[in-house]
């Protein structure tokens, strides 16, 4: 039975105590809305670690859209079920004054990478995600934490802040889980309706063709996406567009 933290005193106490202090401890941050990909790193985290800390909180800090954190779905009854079967031990549910006893005063910023890609379309995205992945890594006091691929930025990004801030963390990355038609798992699938759903399939495979960047830009807007952007960086081809209201972002090796 998955042991559900309501409060980060409470989880602290717990984390320090004779039953948990010294066992190896997996960690999985989210912010709910969990689907098979978050299951996929619980059970990573559950082979690799004796038990599995999952975090469940949405981050108002790294929206840069209002609308899009009011519609964010929340979900924490059938969370719960996911987390249990995929075999974490214990969730963390914290709010945001508990997290955020300065109210945002204190963050953590990067300067280069994090201006690129995402976050040239969402100025103050990966403050947020820096800001409240440090604070998370600090209460989880966990072994190993564990992110998905998909989100290969925002990977790299706390990849390069372990090691700027000497983290005891060591951070796993996790390959991104598909459907059967290539579209990657995310939460805001959810919100696609049925034809934005059929057409979204032309993202993964119009990202992984042999097309340059410009001819993948010309021939999603053909296919109604309207188009973030498509850049190649770091051996990867990253991209994002939106169908309707929802954003989607990908990225695949080259
Ligand atoms: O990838 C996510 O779901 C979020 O950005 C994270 C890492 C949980 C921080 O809020």
């Amino acid at each position: 039975m998955i042991r559900v933290f309501r409060t980060i005193p409470e989880w602290l106490t717990f984390r320090d105590s004779p039953e948990c202090r010294g066992r190896p401890l997996g960690f999985v941050p989210t912010m709910g809305a969990l689907h098979a990909g978050h299951a996929a790193l619980v059970q990573r985290s559950a082979e690799e670690n004796e038990r599995t800390l999952v975090s469940i909180f949405v981050n108002p800090t790294q929206f840069n859209d209002p609308r899009d954190l009011e519609k964010y779905p929340r979900t924490l009854e059938a969370d719960l079920g996911i987390l249990e079967r995929a075999g974490a031990s214990f969730a963390l549910v914290p709010d945001y004054r508990e997290l955020y006893p300065d109210d945002y005063r204190y963050r953590v910023q990067e300067e280069e990478l994090s201006k690129l890609l995402c976050g040239g379309q969402r100025p103050g995205h990966f403050d947020g995600v820096l800001t409240v992945v440090m604070k998370l890594l600090n209460i989880a006091g966990a072994g190993r934490a564990y992110f998905g691929e998909k989100d290969y930025q925002q990977l790299l990004l706390i990849q390069g802040m372990v090691r700027a801030f000497f983290l005891p963390t060591e951070i796993v990355p996790c390959q991104t889980v598909r459907q059967e038609d290539g579209l990657a798992l995310s939460s805001r699938n959810a919100r696609l309706t049925p034809e934005q759903r059929n057409a979204a399939a032309a993202f993964p495979r119009l990202l992984g063709s042999t097309l340059g960047p410009q001819a993948i830009r010309e021939a999603l807007t053909a296919a109604g996406f309207e188009v973030d952007y498509i850049e190649e960086r770091f051996g990867r081809r990253f991209g994002a567009v939106r169908l309707g209201e929802v954003r989607l972002i990908d990225n695949v090796e080259i």
